[in-house]
């Protein structure tokens, strides 16, 4: 059942609003920091997270610290009601350090270390680089551990996969090694396949992860890479694990990149937090780019069970990436804020909070321009957004209990790149894959968990698993006993195809016994270009009562039905007439093969009816109108309904029963329009909606 989680921090029980703040780039003019104050309370600003690289300001030369600057902010901060998230200053090495220890800077293939310089380059295999920022570490816990505006630790900032072939990193990769094949180099040799063109690996010396012929052995390099970034952040944490064992400890993740496997790292965090930097305005289609980050949102919130996550750093207006850069049309930022909440965040928290003169990032969206002041649109938007999240405080704590699940795992996100390219080439598209079999739910208004296959099916009734070409050892078992024991199953072409180590499954794919669940067999797979045509046409009087002929694209398979129903066929290519989608009973639930990669036109409708079969919870009755969503946060007493229209004009969305509007207390019935990027945050007091 739903219940409250409680909000981050004790201190402090609202959504928080605010974001990244370098007071450390105005030392030499401390009259902008009284500026700051009187603006944060105008843009409702809550909490600002300081100090994410400033161990330059906070250690200019060794051994010598400077903390007075740090001192007046966090005193500023506590006296005007801002809550401090403390960063670790790890994420950018001060250049003295660079300079006089050129072992925490990584080294690259060829032997060279990088030069000083850049951000998120230390290797994490320096114990002199670990015991620096251990000292840093305590120094800040030990000062400000007490301090009132405290809640929450921002460790380092967006740790990545960067590779470091140092002694120390090649050192620490075999012992993963040794332990992960129990010391035994058959068992590695076999795994890796490394007859092939003669890699043979004689004696674990020679294992050198440079060489990308050997996919085990780079998926390894992956895993290993996870593991040890996830080490090096609990030896960050030591000391303020120990001085401040009240303080939750949290990092920004980029879920949105297949750097590190992020579920395995959500372990070792309290409270999940990630920065999300949709592609707005930029692609031509918002709604797809809407759905994309609902799906990352969803993945936050579902690797901690549901847990509320922090959104880390979101952009007011205009980011630095993108080829062409767009700022945030009106309504945007409202709109995209909120989207953060109706999913599961109990913040909307910015990079930045404001300009600064110099470097990389000087013109990249800020609460506070150049300008200084609060007349720009960019602060108004902000500013609009804090009024509206501080009516909200009913919100924090309630998060919602999914029934269906959608499986995008890290390790197969790595095999597919390093191991399947040789095969689908630039066909892969695994994360297209994967929103385009998120959207349909997002689009119906029915709740979804983005989980990995380490991840517990039990308590969920629809699981979708596209693209599972690698199945984790005791993935395959679970799924069977998930659909064995009623649940509904739907996979894709190009899955079960290898195992753990990325070798591949012999006896017919889908390995691992899956042959049986699926009641298919796939004997190949076939590239298309764009321009060529495959149609897929639903079969007369199928189950699912589909009707009509759609198209399929860059990737479809031969398959034979072994006890599965046909429920379409394809239309052209040398393959027309055979199977394209099949379902089959298997125990007491049902498991669907997707042979065809095909678009929303299919998937909607194909969706829409498992989840009425199903009688799956929707966020509400009707059926939405494209480009809106419905999503739902309870508490299990009170229900906060979240509307939002992407379009660039109105829609209209029917309301089955009163609501009333959580910002403005009047009553709403009927048919409701949403403006062009319009939201609307009703709620109802109830059980969780049917
Ligand atoms: C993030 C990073 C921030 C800032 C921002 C700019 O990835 O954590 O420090 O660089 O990007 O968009």
């Amino acid at each position: 059942m739903p219940h409250r989680w409680p909000p981050v921090s004790s201190k402090c029980s609202h959504l928080l609003h605010g974001g990244d703040y370098n007071p450390d780039q105005w030392t030499r003019t401390p009259e902008v920091w009284d500026q700051d104050m009187r603006l944060m309370k105008l843009a409702g600003c809550n909490a600002v997270s300081v100090g994410i690289f400033a161990w330059s300001s906070l250690e200019p030369r060794e051994g010598q610290y400077e903390f007075g600057w740090l001192d007046a902010i966090l005193d500023k901060l506590a006296a005007n009601g801002v809550s401090a998230i403390l960063a670790t200053p790890s994420g950018g090495k001060p250049t003295w350090m660079a300079r006089a220890y050129p072992e925490i800077r990584r080294m690259q293939a060829d032997g060279q270390r990088q030069q000083p310089g850049g951000r998120h380059n230390h290797c994490r295999s320096s114990p002199l680089y670990r015991q620096k920022c251990q000292q840093i570490n305590r120094k800040l816990a030990e000062r400000y551990g007490r301090h009132p505006a405290l809640i929450l630790w921002h460790v380092s900032n967006e740790y990545n996969n960067g590779d470091c072939f140092c002694d120390g990193c090649l050192a620490a990769f075999r012992d993963f090694l040794r332990q992960r094949y129990h010391n035994d180099l058959d068992q590695l040799n076999h795994a890796y396949w490394s007859a092939f063109w003669s890699h043979h690996f004689p004696d674990w010396e020679s294992i050198t992860p440079v060489d990308r012929s050997l996919h085990g052995l780079m998926l390894d390099w992956e895993r290993f890479k996870t593991r040890q970034v996830i080490d090096f952040f609990k030896a960050e944490t030591v000391p303020l694990r120990e001085l401040t064992p009240d303080i939750p400890v949290t990092t920004n993740f980029m879920n949105n990149h297949a750097m590190l496997d992020w579920w395995a790292f959500a372990k070792a965090v309290d409270v999940v937090a990630w920065d999300s930097y949709p592609a707005w305005h930029e692609t031509g289609d918002d709604v797809a780019v809407a759905a994309g980050t609902a799906l990352l949102h969803d993945q936050c919130r579902s690797m901690k069970g549901g847990r509320p996550f922090i959104l880390m750093e979101s952009v007011p207006s205009i980011p630095t990436r993108g080829r062409i850069k767009k700022r945030k049309e009106p309504g945007m930022h409202r709109l995209s804020s909120v989207q953060a909440i109706a999913h599961g965040s109990d913040s909307v928290l910015y990079f930045q909070w404001r300009k600064g003169r110099g470097g990389l990032e000087k013109f990249h969206g800020a609460v506070v321009d150049h300008a200084g002041h609060e007349q720009t649109r960019e602060f108004r938007e902000v500013a609009e957004v804090g009024a509206l999240l501080a009516r909200l405080d009913g919100v924090v704590g309630t998060s919602i209990q999914p029934q269906v699940a959608l499986i995008q795992d890290w390790e197969n996100e790595w095999a597919l790149r390093e191991g399947a390219s040789v095969y689908l080439g630039e066909n892969i598209k695994y994360r297209q894959e994967c929103q385009a079999h998120y959207q349909p739910f997002w689009a119906t208004g029915v709740a979804v968990d983005v989980i990995d296959q380490t991840a517990d099916l039990a308590k969920y009734r629809l699981v979708t698993l596209p693209l599972s070409y690698l199945l984790r050892n005791g993935f395959a078992e679970k799924l069977r006993a998930f659909v064995a024991q009623g649940g509904t199953a739907v996979m894709t072409c190009f899955s079960g195809l290898v195992d753990e180590s990325d070798l591949c499954l012999l006896g017919g794919a889908p390995g691992h016994g899956l042959r049986e669940v699926f009641g298919v067999w796939e004997e190949e797979t076939q590239n298309f270009f764009p321009h060529e045509k495959v149609g897929v046409a639903c079969v007369n009087g199928n189950p699912l009562k589909l009707t009509g002929t759609y198209p399929a694209v860059d990737i479809c398979s031969v398959i034979h039905p072994q006890g599965a129903q046909t429920l379409a066929v394809y239309k052209d290519q040398y393959f027309a007439g055979t199977p394209a989608v099949t379902g089959h009973a298997f125990g007491q639930g049902k498991a669907y093969y997707l042979a065809a990669r095909l678009g929303m036109d299919f998937l909607l409708p194909f969706y829409r009816r498992l989840c009425a079969d199903l009688a799956l919870p929707k966020a509400i009755p009707a059926d939405l109108p494209a480009g809106t969503t419905a999503q739902l946060r309870t508490d299990g007493h009170t229900d906060f309904l979240f509307l939002s229209n992407f379009n660039k004009t109105p829609a209209v969305v029917p309301l089955d029963r009163p609501y009333t509007d959580a910002l403005t207390g009047e009553t709403v019935t009927g048919r409701i329009t949403l403006e062009r990027y319009g939201v609307r945050i009703l709620k109802r007091n109830g059980p969780a909606s049917e």
